[in-house]
């Protein structure tokens, strides 16, 4: 009697399986993957010949669901956001004109692609989408303030006080240094029929005196840090601000400063490199805000004291 002859495991192979292998590898990289360095991820994996991997990448773009991108004179390989994506568990980001058949609940929401940031193809401005979410259905009382108004400091497309809005904040400001995020984000809230609960204007954040029940801000970390005192002295008591747009290493820093505003962290989420966090006032009436001028090294520094009750 011959003995069974032990046969290596086939690897799953079929063109399905395929390509959810290469869309998990480009989505989980950190950083983005020439066609090259995505080919030698996946000749480690079930993949067994290049032939496959050609032919589950070309389905992919043909799909929509990866792009060809030019950075420095090299190509890359990207997930592409040109297509109705979902961004969290409600909202979903489409290109306008393209059809997506909603479930009950989902927000969803047209943004055109321009040279603004706020496509929805970046991190930060995902992770801002999500701790949205958190703060809104975590903090009801947000949302039942009769005077729960949202601002957006770096608006870019709108997209985030576009989201706002439809998760239920009656209205909403978004500020923007740029002139051509302002434009863009006009045409982006007027494409989403919302013109009369956002408004678009050119105020510098330090100019901003009114306050706001939440308080969204995808901005780079010197920016973020330099504008905490006055942004936690424009948040509603108990209100909540949703930042992103920082690095994991500067988490920590950043929340130590708002805790001295009487802001706590109550939601994070990582993506790539990248985290956003949701900061809630615990309540603490703010009575006031006080600037006072100082020079440090020549540079001028102003800074604003929040007054506690
Ligand atoms: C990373 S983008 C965020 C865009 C959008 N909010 C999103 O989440 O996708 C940052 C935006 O902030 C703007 N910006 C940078 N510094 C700013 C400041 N000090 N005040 C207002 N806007 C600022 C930039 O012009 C840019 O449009």
């Amino acid at each position: 009697m011959t003995a069974p002859v032990k046969t290596a495991k086939k690897p799953n192979t079929d063109n399905g399986t395929r390509r959810r292998k290469v869309l998990g590898i480009v989505e989980e990289s950190s950083q983005r993957l020439t066609p090259g360095e995505l080919r030698k991820r996946l000749l480690g994996n079930t993949f067994v010949d290049e032939k496959a991997i050609k032919t589950a990448i070309r389905d992919l773009i043909l799909s929509r669901e990866l792009k060809y991108t030019y950075h420095l004179g090299c190509s890359f390989l990207e997930k592409s956001y040109e297509k109705p994506t979902r961004v969290s568990k409600r909202v979903v980001l489409k290109p306008p004109g393209m059809v997506y058949e909603s479930s009950s609940g989902d927000i969803v929401i047209d943004i055109s692609k321009g040279a603004s940031f706020g496509f929805g193809d970046h991190p930060t401005t995902r992770l801002a989408i999500q701790g949205i979410e958190a703060a809104l259905s975590e903090n009801h009382g947000i949302l039942k303030a009769d005077n729960g108004r949202a601002l957006d400091i770096g608006t870019g497309s709108g997209v985030l006080a576009i989201a706002a809005v439809l998760m239920g904040i009656k209205r909403a400001v978004g500020i923007d240094i740029d002139a051509c995020a302002r434009d863009e984000a006009q045409k982006n809230i007027q494409l989403n029929g919302l013109e009369h609960r956002i408004n678009i204007l050119d105020t510098g954040v330090e100019d901003i005196k009114e306050t706001y029940s939440l308080i969204t801000a995808n901005l780079r970390y010197p920016t973020l840090k330099r504008l905490c005192s006055h942004i936690a002295g424009i948040t509603q008591k108990k209100g909540a601000v949703v930042v992103s747009g920082i690095k994991s290493d500067e988490v920590e820093d950043l929340v130590n400063d708002f805790s001295k505003f009487h802001f706590t962290c109550t939601w994070n989420k990582f993506e790539k490199d990248w985290i956003g966090i949701v900061l809630n006032h615990s309540g603490s009436k703010v009575q006031g805000l006080t600037a006072s001028t100082s020079q440090v090294k020549g540079v001028r520094i102003q800074q604003h004291v929040l007054l506690y009750q």
